[in-house]
């Protein structure tokens, strides 16, 4: 295996799933971690991420020194590095201005880290320092215009460092670089899939919980899906699964998600009607941010009044990614600029006393997809598109009401529908409808109407933080518009919403 030293990188994480990309098992570690503590792991090789200090800061993270005694083969990444060549006497300097972004790589020697790769590449760059002067023993082996030692290496000691950072997408062949040390330094073996991660996943989760109960949120989303049927494989009915029916779902869901996880998967499901209580907290409400809490905040009481049910309930499962924990936190660690309060369990543990369980939190959501289809779980939850916390509530500008959700969930049916009889569902990031808060003038046979307005919104986007709407098919939006017209009362006009994210964001609260 490879152990992935942290010293503060906002990448560290994408280092782990290249690693992984490559079939080998990869464990992330705090730069603290002690010599003796990484023999007793034996790993095949050590990666030193980057991160945001200066080497000659003097409370800069730093390692133990026995590390590079240990003869175990080594890649410092940007930060890493600097620290590599400060260890063995080279010498770090700040470069004049921050170099930032795609860099031209000119690689001097391919005999083994980059070996197959042609003689320039494009590389990613960010940095404030670089290695001005090479230690004794070490030889560059790839430059750009503005960094001489772009790459080093050792290669009697087996340690390796670069200035770019070769685990993000924009390093052309980044994955190659990596796969190289992997394979050809490190001596590591392709052995690590899907199948291992569910396997130490599970026996880990059944040694931690031991006899006691794990309560878990599910919305029917892929996410908490898979981390409940992960943990379902691990401790079966010691998992409690809770489903809270807000009222504020789309036609058929709770219905579905009873189908999928009591029937078919035989899990332990508390299913909670709890229509009634959301939608008279929700009455008169119309503020999206008001909205967005009233709905947490309710969602947390009923929660905690079912959780407190169990009997001897000590964890709460999550299904939250590697995205969600890094969009809460900025680069430099501080919180980022809040733009809607995004609704998910959190809370819950400090307030009921509950410890986390999390083990989706290294995952991307394409393993995640990945994953799904290898515990088994149904083309409809593995393919989901995502769903807000809150629900239809903020697609429905204005108050929400039981005669409102209809129209909505009805104009929804026929919108997505119609975008799975084209074959586009699995293609786009999201499709759905949005109710309007104001009313237009119509004509339906010889009458006029003043009735509501549906709006479609259909966007493309790799991970939800931007993304771009889809030009859809004139014909398709034509026949989705006239069936929502004719089919769903109380809607006369149909638009279609043009904006990407952002400026925009995707739902419309
Ligand atoms: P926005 O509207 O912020 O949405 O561009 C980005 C993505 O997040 C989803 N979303 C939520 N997901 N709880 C969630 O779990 C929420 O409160 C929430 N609000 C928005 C949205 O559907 C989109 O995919």
């Amino acid at each position: 295996s490879i152990l992935i030293l942290d010293f503060g990188s906002q990448y560290t994480q994408l280092i782990a799933r290249r690693v992984r990309e490559n079939k080998v098992y990869s464990t992330i570690v705090s730069h603290k971690i002690t010599a003796e503590e990484i023999k007793k792991q034996a790993p095949k090789g050590l990666i030193f991420s980057g991160g945001p200090a200066s080497v000659y800061d003097e409370k800069s993270p730093k390692c133990d020194k026995g590390i590079f005694k240990l003869g175990i083969p080594i890649l410092g990444i940007c930060y890493g590095q600097q620290l590599i060549a400060q260890y063995f006497g080279g010498k770090v300097r700040r470069t004049r201005e921050r170099e930032f972004g795609r860099q031209e790589l000119f690689i001097d020697d391919h005999a083994d880290f980059f070996s197959g790769l042609p003689g320039n590449i494009t590389c990613w760059m960010s940095h404030g320092d670089y290695v001005s002067s090479l230690p004794k023993g070490f030889v560059s082996i790839a430059h750009t215009l503005s960094t001489p030692n772009a790459a080093f290496a050792s290669r009697d000691r087996k340690v390796f460092g670069v200035q770019f950072h070769p685990e993000v997408v924009h390093t052309a062949r980044g994955s190659e670089i990596i796969s190289n040390f992997l394979y050809r330094i490190c001596r590591c073996r392709p052995s690590w899939e899907m199948g291992a991660f569910i396997k130490d996943t599970v026996s880990h989760i059944r040694q931690l919980v031991g006899k006691d109960s794990v309560v878990c949120g599910l919305s029917g989303g892929v996410d908490s899906s898979v981390a409940a049927v992960l943990i379902h494989r691990a401790i079966g009915r010691q998992l409690r699964c809770i489903f809270v029916d807000n009222g504020l779902v789309r036609n058929r869901e709770p219905e579905e998600i009873k189908t999928i996880f009591r029937a078919n998967l035989h899990m332990n499901l508390d299913f909670v009607n709890a229509q009634n209580r959301f939608l008279k907290r929700l009455k008169g409400v119309t503020d999206p941010e008001v909205k967005r809490k009233t709905i947490g905040d309710e969602f947390i009481k009923v929660f905690e009044e079912e959780a407190k049910k169990i009997r001897r309930v000590k964890y709460l499962a999550q299904g939250t990614l590697y995205p969600d924990v890094i969009e809460s936190v900025s680069a430099t660690g501080s919180p980022s600029a809040k733009i809607k309060t995004h609704h998910n369990v959190g809370g819950l543990p400090e307030k009921m006393n509950l410890k986390l369980i999390e083990p989706l939190r290294e995952l991307f959501k394409d393993e995640v997809r990945e994953l799904a289809k290898q515990l088994g779980l149904p083309q409809e939850i593995i393919h989901r598109q995502p769903f807000p916390g809150p629900g239809l509530a903020i697609r429905i500008v204005g108050e929400v009401t039981p005669e409102r959700l209809q129209v909505l969930r009805d104009a929804d049916d026929i919108f997505v529908g119609e975008i799975r009889k084209a074959g586009l569902y699995n293609e786009v990031w999201q499709s759905f409808c949005v109710l309007l808060c104001i009313k237009s003038v119509g004509v339906m046979g010889d009458e006029r109407t003043y009735e509501n307005v549906i709006a479609l919104r259909c966007v493309s986007s790799s991970d939800g933080m931007t993304a771009d709407w889809v030009k859809l098919e004139p014909a398709l939006l034509g026949k989705v518009s006239s069936r929502i017209i004719n089919e769903v009362k109380g809607v006369n006009r149909v638009v279609y919403d043009i904006s990407s994210k952002p400026p925009s964001t995707i739902e419309w609260e």
